[in-house]
């Protein structure tokens, strides 16, 4: 038996005043989409997602069907609307697919949520409880960028998180979905995406600023890296991007905002194609591993951005400067593999990184993947930037939105 209780009762667990959030981990990432039964299919086969639960229709849930997507330590809700009158079918008609929830797990959800609105953010909905004999589940919402929500999530007993991650029930209400044939595949043929590392949300010109104040007073983030239009900027277009971590550096959120440039910015193609409204640009998705990540992927037909030929020209030349600079051993990965695989590389003072985009996820040229696998470098690919929007306006070109 399921129960759902709303509580604005004051909470016994003390206030985290100089981290509101006192952030766990993420609990999961929520698309609203206009088919999430097609979706799930789409992650699961291109990403290798493992398709676990359900709650929907079967479960007696009447106002949308939910799908829970893992691997590694990511979790996806799919999510769509049963009917015209759900926010989501709204959400949808204006913006396509897309996310509308990154989900912080919290210790104490009440108690994150009040503190997050006391200094200074917007409820999205208030602390909300489900509950049944194995445990409890509490979600608060406050609304960032657009209409993006981030929810706080704390679990007791066999929802906790430790059990999800061990293939326990999500919440109540969901139920396992049984065997399918593409997850034993999936799980023959791994992915190697391991967890969130970063999400990107674009908002409109001259906003970046107040994002920024909105993650360092509302949720206690500060700013970890700082990149200006002269790092980001190609012949036609440009972007400023800031970039916020929580308290404990779990996840990090850079906040893009068009910068002016001789043609349209990419910020601003995704603003007009999302009802000139701010929202998650892209998911950067962690994995060990970039080679044989972004190979499998490219096996499944994940469609990737296509990198010039002339970028391997200049890189190894930029990147081993940068690392013996700094003491760090050259790039280990086979430069011909990396190369062939398409992928992108970047160093600076800490070491490397390897990352490769995704083309848009859906028709509109929205939201977008991003793989990326860390060697000692915190940072973000700057010195790719040039050379990917000078790849990414070749896609727009094509688009006729250039
Ligand atoms: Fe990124």
């Amino acid at each position: 038996m399921t129960t759902v209780t709303a509580s604005t009762a004051p909470s016994t667990r003390p206030q985290h005043t100089t981290d509101p959030l006192a952030l766990v981990d993420v609990d999961h990432v929520r698309f609203w989409v206009g088919n999430a039964k097609q979706s799930a299919f789409f992650y699961a086969t291109a990403f290798g997602f493992q398709v676990e639960q359900i709650d929907d229709l079967t479960t007696g849930n009447r106002t949308s069907a939910q799908y829970l997507l893992t691997q590694g330590n990511i979790r996806f809700i799919l999510e769509t609307p049963l009917s015209k009158d759900h926010p989501a079918a709204d959400e949808i008609r204006r913006c396509g697919d897309g996310i509308k929830d990154i989900s912080f797990n919290v210790l104490d959800a009440e108690s994150a949520w009040k503190a997050a609105v006391r200094n200074g953010g917007t409820s999205a909905y208030e602390p909300v409880t489900r509950s049944d004999a194995s445990g409890s589940v509490t979600m608060a919402g406050i609304r960032t960028y657009g209409r993006t929500v981030h929810t706080f999530v704390s679990r007791t007993g066999s929802y906790a998180l430790p059990e999800v991650k061990q293939g326990g029930k999500f919440m109540p209400g969901f139920r396992p979905i049984g065997a399918l044939a593409l997850n034993e595949q999936n799980r023959q043929n791994p992915c190697g995406l391991k967890f969130v590392d970063h999400a990107v949300g674009n908002v409109e010109e001259g906003k970046m600023n107040h994002w920024v104040s909105w993650y360092e007073n509302v949720l206690g983030f500060s700013m970890f890296k700082h990149f200006d239009d002269k790092d980001i900027s190609t012949e036609y277009s440009a972007l400023m991007s800031k970039v916020m971590a929580s308290g404990n550096q779990l996840i990090k959120f850079p906040i893009n905002e068009p910068a002016a440039g001789k043609k349209k910015s990419q910020i601003l193609e995704y603003l007009e194609w999302h009802d000139m409204t701010p929202g998650v640009q892209h998911l950067a998705l962690r994995t060990d591993d970039e080679l044989s990540s972004v190979a499998a992927l490219r096996r499944r037909g994940v469609d990737f951005l296509n990198i010039p030929e002339t970028y391997y020209e200049g890189v190894w030349a930029r990147v081993d400067s940068m690392l013996r600079q700094h003491g760090h051993s050259a790039v280990k990965e086979d430069h011909q593999r990396i190369r062939d695989l398409g992928i992108l590389v970047d160093a600076d003072d800490e070491g490397y990184l390897l990352q490769l985009f995704t083309k848009p996820l859906q028709d509109r040229p929205t939201l977008f993947f991003e793989i990326i696998c860390r060697r000692g470098s915190q940072s973000f690919g700057k010195g790719n930037f040039k050379a990917l929007f000078e790849s990414l306006e070749l896609e727009q070109e094509r688009r006729g939105n250039l």
